[in-house]
């Protein structure tokens, strides 16, 4: 099929979180199965600056146009760039994207319908027509609903069948319902009947989940979830009435940017082969790299998050001294909540040598610590897929995790009779559950290590790639066209 995926941040180009690895890798698992796809994001100042030298080569100029913003004609420039196979349009405005940061504007309705309403006077100027549109989070969840209810006499329009992709049904792009007629040229009586309205506002995601021809999110398990009060986000009752179209599609991840036989970042190349020695020889400079004290043999807890309440680490946060106690060592990556940044840099400065707190977004450190930690901690709440746990396995790091959502789906529990597993879990949100879980793990690094050995290999070998996954997409897209 021909699909034009819609995201707001995808690799190589821009990256917050785990949507933009997707974008980055699912369009070519695709185009292997045959497909044709595309993608399209707004062109924000961060895009612009990281290409800044180099501008002409990767970017080209398509097109220039104006979509109506409250009365008012507003000028789109349509940018393209291609990425083995793949292109990437973009829509650049000064205003509306060349700001610091992507997202947490008060002006995110108009920023984002603006973006949508210039994706689809884009198709009528390039005179390009998918037969699918892709659409990933509320950023473009009013696509599904702008082509039923305001393209209806344009056949190309109305014959597009749309997908939506919910990764985090936790951000839903809600906003006053006064922007809908003059913004975003949907008309009012939408909101009246209830088609787009959600509360005493409109709910870009809602509206997607009312209109769009299928909806997926990332992981089979977090499609049961989020049917039901405690992970919906007051959607449920919606998603409940569309259950039949809703598909969950785990995650995969790019193994060639993920290799540790070939990352350039770390400090040492591996494979299954020699991963013993490779993991020690790079928990050695990670641990040089950070301050920690050098030591092969202690058992390294790696961190690598955006610091929200969604990734669980109050739970660790009420066992700091258990922590402090064990005999492990912690290094940290992350940004996000001040309360959880303060707490993390404390822990630092009272345990000096055993625990580093990297305050930020660094995508090289993040691989060396993937590659030099021998468990990685992600204890969320919730979780819709996670890219990180698999980020782990492909390099022989065991995660400790949750079982919620992807988590739940991705991670095999290690099991002590069967000598069985990847990983390990546990499953209640209790600050005494998560600690003992460590505990259990610390016990079998130090005490087990054939074991430990074992569940390495299993890592270090799981298919974490998109091959799987591509062809249930592939499934999807077809039912949608018979
Ligand atoms: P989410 O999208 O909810 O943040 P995921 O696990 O799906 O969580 O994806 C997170 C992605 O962002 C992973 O690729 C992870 O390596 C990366 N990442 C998160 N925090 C940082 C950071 N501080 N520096 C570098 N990379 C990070
Ligand atoms: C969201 C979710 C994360 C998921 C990612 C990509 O950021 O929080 O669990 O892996 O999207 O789908």
């Amino acid at each position: 099929a021909t699909i034009l995926m819609v995201a707001s941040e995808g690799l190589p180009f821009i990256k917050t979180g785990g949507l933009a690895d997707v974008i980055g890798s699912v369009p070519a698992a695709l185009t292997e199965q045959g497909h044709e796809v595309s993608v399209i994001m707004p062109f924000y100042k961060k895009i612009k600056d990281k290409y800044a030298t180099k501008f002409n080569d990767v970017f080209t100029f398509k097109k220039e146009y104006n979509v109506s913003i409250y009365y008012r004609e507003i000028p789109v420039r349509i940018y393209s760039s291609e990425v083995d196979g793949v292109t990437f349009y973009f829509v650049e405005h000064q205003g509306y994207f060349e700001r610091d940061e992507l997202y947490g504007y008060n002006d995110d309705g108009e920023r984002f319908g603006y973006f949508q309403k210039a994706v689809l006077e884009m198709l009528n100027q390039l005179n390009y027509w998918p037969q699918i549109i892709h659409c990933h989070d509320w950023h473009s969840g009013m696509i599904p609903c702008m082509i039923k209810e305001c393209h209806t006499d344009d056949y190309r329009y109305s014959q597009i069948k749309t997908v939506f992709t919910i990764h985090n049904i936790a951000f839903q792009g809600n906003f006053d319902a006064r922007i809908l007629d003059p913004c975003l040229g949907v008309p009012y009586y939408l909101y009246e009947n209830g088609s787009v309205r959600f509360d005493t506002g409109i709910s870009f995601m809602k509206s997607a989940f009312v209109y769009a021809d299928k909806i997926t999110t990332v992981s089979p398990t977090y499609s049961q979830e989020i049917l039901t009060p405690q992970y919906g986000e007051h959607m449920q009752s919606v998603l409940n009435m569309r259950k039949y179209d809703l598909w969950g599609i785990t995650n995969g991840i790019d193994i060639k940017l993920w290799n540790p036989k070939t990352d350039p970042d770390i400090y040492e190349n591996y494979d299954l082969v020699n991963v013993k020695e490779g993991k020690k020889a790079n928990k050695l400079g990670l641990q040089k790299e950070l301050g920690l004290k050098e030591n092969p043999d202690v058992l390294l807890i790696g961190v690598v998050s955006r610091l929200t309440w969604q990734k669980g680490f109050y739970l660790l946060m009420e066992q700091l001294s258990a922590l402090c106690a064990a005999p492990v060592q912690v290094a940290i990556l992350g940004s996000g909540e001040k309360d959880i940044e303060n707490k993390f840099r404390d822990l630092e400065n009272g345990n000096k040598g055993k625990i580093a707190f990297y305050k930020g977004y660094n995508e090289a450190l993040a691989h060396k610590i993937y590659a030099g930690s021998d468990l990685f901690l992600m204890p969320s709440l919730f979780e819709p897929c996670g890219i990180s746990q698999l980020c782990s396995l492909r390099y022989g790091t065991l995660p400790l995790v949750r079982e919620t959502g992807g988590l739940k789906d991705t991670v095999k529990p290690y099991n002590q009779y069967e000598k069985t597993g990847d990983g390990f879990s546990f499953e209640k949100y209790d600050s005494v559950d998560l600690m003992n879980k460590i505990n259990d793990a610390v016990n079998v690094y130090y005490n087990k290590p054939e074991d430990w050995d074992l569940l390495v290999k299993n890592a270090i070998t799981k298919d974490v790639s998109w091959q799987k996954s591509a062809s249930v997409y592939t499934t999807m897209y077809k039912e949608l066209l018979d």
